[in-house]
């Protein structure tokens, strides 16, 4: 079949192209649209086959129920057979938008739409295509999300396409959605009623309309032996190719331990894929990075959740790792996809951040301009089994001085170099918990224990590798003393890559 993709505007909807998407649906046909959460599959709801196409097109079970769409909520009683006070008050605070509400059937709802359940669910949606193609359609229209079962719901027509092309008779591309999450579905026939799935209206702005609201435990907790209410909610609905674990904890250490783990992959020679926040994107320096959106902006998150899924399944990755977001509003609905997608594989931060000890190496030397450049260039060479920053500073550094150019010929020889090297003053900012400050000689070791006490590792670099020997500094001498400082620095290097390596694997 020929898929006809027709672009759309919301704000000067195309009449020609609503009549004929329309007619498609009358005669039966299945015409792909955008609504405010996802894009959806349309197809009458009142006709039993095309319900059969739908599950056909997506290669979903036919026992999982399809959502009713209507315009106005006039066309509610059609199709319900008892519409609860309550239910009234919440299609007038929350219709047109993104809740799903479930009720009694009619006869006039076939249970091929409703998988066989004497319970129809009904949403009446705010996108001005949606409202536009119900109305063409007839009024009542079944709209699963447009993906193939096992996919990301589709939150833009190429989305669709990659799904549906061949598949289905059209799809209107009014572009990206607004939300990008499904919408809440409540049962309306449970007193209280109970939400079966969270989306962008939340439990508090349900209460604060009708009060005391349950939630199916089932979707909450992964050991639950019940079966989800919403038959959708127990399929493992999406799993990305590559395998995903949700990294879980203060942000920090989330940063720190998807960092370290994204390392450890990459010295196996694997490829880690990062899902990462607006905030913290910048901080990943090994793997493919995907920034998800802002974590003070819940709203872009939620929007481009689906993509980026569906991005690392076009990337060769080998294990996915994403940071964890706040379960407040619309994000425990992020949460909950999030978590899906994950089969609940989530990892504690802070156990695996705390194990790497030190992330940052600075090594110190009075004008940062030959011994300390020259000790990182030689760790930056070691196979290290975790990742540090490693950078040098001097106690007394007047200007960006280059580095010496003995100590670059010296370098150079060997193959290295320390062409981009500017000195740098050490200061306050160089000590953090988790960085490790090796000094030259004794005296730079003394002046920082001394001027800064919260000081925390601070060794001369002999007296860590155990090499009870300072590194002097060689200035004004002959190229052959460079040579000999050379030497005892890579020996003490050696020792250090061996040190850091064995506690690395101490730790694992
Ligand atoms: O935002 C949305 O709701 C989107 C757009 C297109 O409107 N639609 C959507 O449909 O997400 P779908 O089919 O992907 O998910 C419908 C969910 C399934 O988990 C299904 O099991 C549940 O709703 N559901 C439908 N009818 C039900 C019923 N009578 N009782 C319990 N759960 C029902
Ligand atoms: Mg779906």
């Amino acid at each position: 079949m020929e898929t006809i993709i027709r672009k759309i505007d919301k704000n000067k909807i195309d009449e020609d192209i609503m009549e004929q998407a329309g007619r498609i649906l009358r005669d039966g046909g299945l015409v792909a649209f955008p609504t405010e959460t996802v894009y959806g599959l349309g197809a009458n709801a009142l006709d039993e086959e095309a319900a059969k196409k739908t599950y056909e097109a997506k290669g979903r079970p036919s026992d999982n129920p399809l959502i009713v769409h209507i315009a106005e909520l006039s066309y509610l009683s059609k199709i319900t057979e008892e519409i609860p006070k309550k239910a009234i008050q919440l299609a007038e605070a929350f219709w047109p938008g993104p809740l799903t509400m479930i009720f009694k059937k009619t006869d006039a709802v076939p249970y091929g739409t409703t998988g066989g359940l004497d319970t129809v669910a009904v949403r009446m949606p705010d996108d001005a295509i949606a409202r536009a193609l119900i109305l063409a359609g007839g009024g009542y229209v079944s709209a699963p999300s447009a993906n193939t079962s096992g996919r990301p719901s589709p939150t833009s027509a190429k989305h669709v396409e990659e799904d549906m092309d061949g598949k289905i008779d059209m799809i209107l591309d009014g572009g990206s959605v607004d939300i990008g999450v499904e919408s809440t579905i409540v049962d309306m026939t449970v007193v209280p009623p109970m939400i079966l799935r969270p989306g962008a209206v939340t439990k508090e702005m349900l209460e604060s309309t009708i009060g005391e609201v349950q939630v199916d435990r089932a979707i909450l907790d992964e050991n639950s032996t019940q079966a989800p209410k919403a038959p959708g909610m127990k399929y493992r609905h999406y799993a990305p190719k590559a395998g995903l674990s949700i990294v879980q904890g203060k942000t920090e250490d989330e940063v720190k331990a998807i960092k370290q783990l994204a390392y450890a992959l990459s010295k196996q020679g694997k490829t880690a894929g990062i899902i990462a926040s607006a905030e913290t994107v910048s901080e990943y320096t090994t793997g493919i990075v995907k920034n998800v959106g802002a974590r003070s902006s819940q709203g872009s998150v939620a929007k481009n959740l689906y993509r980026v899924l569906r991005e690392f399944d076009d990337e060769d990755v080998d294990y996915i790792y994403s940071e964890s977001f706040a379960t407040e509003g619309l994000m425990e609905a992020v949460m909950n996809r999030l978590e899906k997608a994950a089969g609940h594989q989530i990892i504690d931060a802070a156990q695996v951040s705390a194990k790497q000890k030190y992330r940052r190496i600075i090594f110190v030397s009075t004008t940062d301009n030959c011994r300390g450049p020259m000790a990182a260039e030689l760790l930056r060479n070691q196979e290290l089994s975790q990742e540090y920053v490693i950078e040098s500073r001097g106690m007394v550094v007047l200007f960006p001085e280059p580095a010496n150019q003995k100590a670059e010929a010296i370098m150079k020889s060997r193959q290295m170099s320390l062409c981009t090297h500017e000195a740098v003053q050490f200061s306050e900012k160089d000590l953090d918990d988790d960085t490790l400050v090796l000094t030259m000689e004794e005296n730079q070791k003394w002046k920082i224990v001394t001027d800064y006490e919260f000081v925390k590792h601070v060794y001369t670099l002999g007296e860590f590798v155990e090499i009870e020997e300072e590194v002097l500094s060689s200035y004004g001498q002959p190229l052959t003393e460079y040579g000999k400082m050379f030497e005892t620095l890579q020996k003490m290097i050696a020792k250090l890559a061996e040190k850091l390596n064995a506690a690395a694997e101490n730790n694992v």
